[in-house]
């Protein structure tokens, strides 16, 4: 077998549609030698249904991340189709609508603590879940949106992002000694399921489109999802607790408004 990821077996998360970062990011890894075993969210013959658009066919599991069981039993169900994992796609974002599109001021705790759990806290969760099935040179990659500065519209997601930032670093220092890696690419804005979904969300496109100085391509999952396959991979062997920017250098620059 040969390509970047030869023999490695990966639990990918977060396909919803042949939009989804993650779809990108397992259809890559097949392309270039990986194993994968997708989980799916809710709609699970739906998840299964876009499953079979991949080169292979992956199994799919169901998990939820709010689901205590489903994280407890998820190990022995992944054993079911893999006997170890070599890395873990953590591709799941999720705010209430009162989190999002100006409301910052008004959404309430509940629905913060939604975003917080399912976005945040996920990481950490889905991470020990999966740690079990991991050794040495295993690697745990997330997706982000630059949380380093506060956006129109994008309001509690934000903060969620930057906890999630934050909890990669944390869990890059807890599972370093095991020789785990923990690292988040920060995407520009792409045209998801979960973008759609932002009220508001055009006013990142265009900016993104008019400012990067690569160009960016609102409909291209493919330059993320290669670059969480790099950290995935053998060529990042000493890299941890990062971030790298997938934007189009939009981050680089400043602006004069
Ligand atoms: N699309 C963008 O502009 C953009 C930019 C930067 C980062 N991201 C991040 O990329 C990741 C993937 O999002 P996407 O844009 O591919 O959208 P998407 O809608 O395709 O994926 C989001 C996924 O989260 C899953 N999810 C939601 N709640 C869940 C739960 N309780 N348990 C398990 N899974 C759950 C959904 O099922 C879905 O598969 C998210 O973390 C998102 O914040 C997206």
């Amino acid at each position: 077998m040969s390509g970047l990821l030869a023999g490695k077996r990966l639990l990918v998360t977060g396909v919803i549609t042949d939009q989804s970062i993650a779809f990108s990011a397992a259809k890559l890894a097949q392309e270039n030698g990986a194993t994968v075993v997708l989980t799916g969210f809710g709609r699970l013959s739906l998840v299964e249904r876009i499953a079979k658009r991949l080169p292979e066919p992956a199994p799919v599991i169901e998990v939820d991340v709010t689901n205590t069981e489903h994280l407890a039993s998820l190990a022995d169900r992944v054993r079911e189709h893999v006997d170890g994992l070599d890395g873990l796609v953590h591709s799941i974002g999720f705010a209430p609508q009162s989190c999002l599109g100006g409301g910052f001021l008004d959404a309430p705790w509940e629905d913060v603590a939604t975003a917080l759990h399912v976005s945040t806290y996920s990481y950490k969760s889905l991470a020990m879940a999966a740690l079990p099935l991991m050794s040495r040179g295993g690697s745990i990659v997330g997706l982000t949106f630059d949380a380093t500065k506060a956006w129109p519209v994008y309001d509690w997601m934000g903060v969620a992002k930057a906890g999630l930032e934050s909890a990669s670093r944390y869990l890059a220092m807890h599972l370093g000694p095991k020789g785990i890696r923990s690292n988040l690419v920060a995407a520009g804005p792409l045209r998801t399921m979960a973008a759609k979904s932002i009220p508001g969300f055009e006013r990142f496109e265009t900016a993104w489109t008019e400012r990067s100085p690569l160009g960016w391509d609102l409909n291209d999952q493919e330059p993320a999802a290669r670059a969480c396959l790099a950290l995935l991979s053998d060529w990042f062997p000493a890299t941890t607790g990062e971030i790298v920017h997938v934007d189009g250098g939009y981050h680089a620059l400043g602006s004069e408004s």
